[in-house]
């Protein structure tokens, strides 16, 4: 089973990720559930976090391949060898943070080029999440809840515009899936939030351990 956690800046999923893994290691047994991030959740990974993070990159097609570099490393070193076993993966962040934040949100990519760089995704065969958590917030609330943490850092740095051009993205992404993405509303508190991804899991997958095993 595999599940990734999307959203903007301040959305809450990494706080959301660790609250799923909780509930599903009880269900699972702790062995079976691995929670883990992109950029940079595997061995080689804090270099590309911090050339990504650090603010030097201006090409946003620099930032898209090394996103991509990523995900590569971090799917062949950690995703698929715990799907192998059979385990339950919690991923914050994934392919849709690169289609949303790096393609999507740009308005200087032209849809033809942004079909071709979503079909690139697709053909170079990284597994497709079982599910997609969507948490969505608007700009405005995300920005407060970041300013609370002191981490303004991005927000400033690339505007609130392009924060609501980044949620708009996801719900492109949304409606052009096949299924299999719960969308939650994450401007609520955390219990709130966490009990509507909980009842949308369950809807998607059942109530038994079993739903959620590999
Ligand atoms: P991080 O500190 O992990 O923030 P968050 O807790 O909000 O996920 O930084 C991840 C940043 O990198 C975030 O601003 C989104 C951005 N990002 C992309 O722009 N494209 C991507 O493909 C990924 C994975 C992240």
């Amino acid at each position: 089973m595999f599940i990734v956690l999307e959203g903007i800046d301040g959305s809450g999923k990494t706080t959301q990720a660790a609250r799923l893994g909780e509930w599903l290691s009880g269900l699972l047994g702790r062995d079976m559930v691995l929670v883990t991030k992109e950029p940079g959740g595997w061995a080689g990974g804090d270099a590309i976090r911090r050339l990504a993070l650090d603010g030097k990159l201006s090409s946003a097609w620099g930032k898209f391949f090394l996103f991509m570099t990523d995900r590569c490393e971090h799917v062949s070193s950690v995703i698929m060898p715990a799907l192998g076993k059979g385990m339950c993966v919690i991923c914050d962040r994934y392919t849709p943070s690169t289609l949303a934040y790096q393609v999507l949100s740009n308005p200087s990519i032209g849809s033809g080029t942004a079909d071709y760089m979503t079909g690139i995704c697709e053909a170079i065969g990284l597994p497709l999440p079982d599910c997609v958590c969507l948490l969505d917030i608007g700009a405005d609330t995300a920005r407060k809840r970041l300013d609370a943490r002191g981490r303004l850092d991005a927000f400033d740095a690339l505007g609130r515009d392009y924060f609501e051009r980044v949620r708009a993205a996801y719900d492109v992404l949304m409606k052009r899936s096949h299924g299999g993405w719960i969308k939650a509303d994450a401007s609520g508190d955390e219990s709130t939030v966490f009990e509507e991804l909980k009842r949308g899991l369950e809807r998607m997958f059942g109530t038994r351990p079993g739903g959620f095993a590999a």
